[in-house]
């Protein structure tokens, strides 16, 4: 089984949108066993499980009791999917060491740029190998993407400028809501570049599955 993390310490940038929809691709295109793992408080999508036709695994956890026993739980699985927290706590420091793939959305802000610094910093701190680090530019907002110096920002930072970036998600279209069942072709278009590589990043890091 391999973990995958949907990280970052800013909200809004996709990682629970993302973190469903890798589970999605994994179970519909891939036909892979995935639980995802979610720790929030309101349960929307523990409540969306139950509403919608959802044929993976979603359970709420509290992020900080997700320790390798707990992982290990999961162990049938292909795959576990977690979908993180924006903020930052000390909980993040007992959980990152214990994920295979940490994925980190984003988009080309000043401020997005800044986070990732921080979230590079725990890393790096915590003595991550940062082969583990992929960014995921989460293209939905022209507005949130202006900035361009701050891809130019990226390359140059002594840490994030060695971390690959996947393939941008492009805005869905139309805007959808959270859906669990199969994914409509465009969100597939839209994801697949990305997640085929995720894939690929996997097979190469932990052997074929
Ligand atoms: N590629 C996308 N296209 C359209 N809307 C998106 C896309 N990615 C995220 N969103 C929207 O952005 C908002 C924030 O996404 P969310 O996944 O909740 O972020 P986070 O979990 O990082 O806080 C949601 O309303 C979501 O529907
Ligand atoms: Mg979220």
């Amino acid at each position: 089984m391999k973990t995958i993390s949907f990280c970052g310490f800013k909200g809004g940038t996709g990682k629970t949108t993302l973190a469903v929809n890798c589970c999605r691709y994994l179970h519909y295109y891939e036909e892979q066993k995935v639980t995802l793992l979610h720790s929030d408080p309101h349960q929307v999508l523990s409540t969306m499980a139950v509403s919608q036709h959802c044929a993976f695994r979603i359970e709420m956890v509290k992020f900080g009791e997700v320790d390798a026993e707990q992982i290990n739980d999961y162990a049938e699985n292909d795959f576990l999917i977690i979908d993180c927290p924006s903020s930052f706590s000390a909980d993040y420091l007992l959980v990152l060491p214990l994920i295979d793939i940490i994925i980190v959305p984003f988009m080309y802000t000043t401020l997005d740029y800044y986070k990732l610094l921080g979230f590079g910093q725990v890393i790096t701190k915590l003595g991550i190998d940062p082969g583990k680090v992929t960014l995921l530019p989460n293209l939905y907002s022209e507005r949130l993407n202006k900035e361009s110096q701050v891809e130019k920002l990226l390359q140059e930072s002594p840490l994030l400028g060695q971390l690959p970036i996947l393939p941008g998600i492009p805005r869905n279209k139309p805007m959808a809501n959270l859906q669990l069942g199969n994914l409509i072709p465009t969100e597939l278009n839209n994801i697949r570049p990305a997640f085929i590589n995720i894939m690929h990043k996997s097979h190469f890091l932990y052997g074929n599955m």
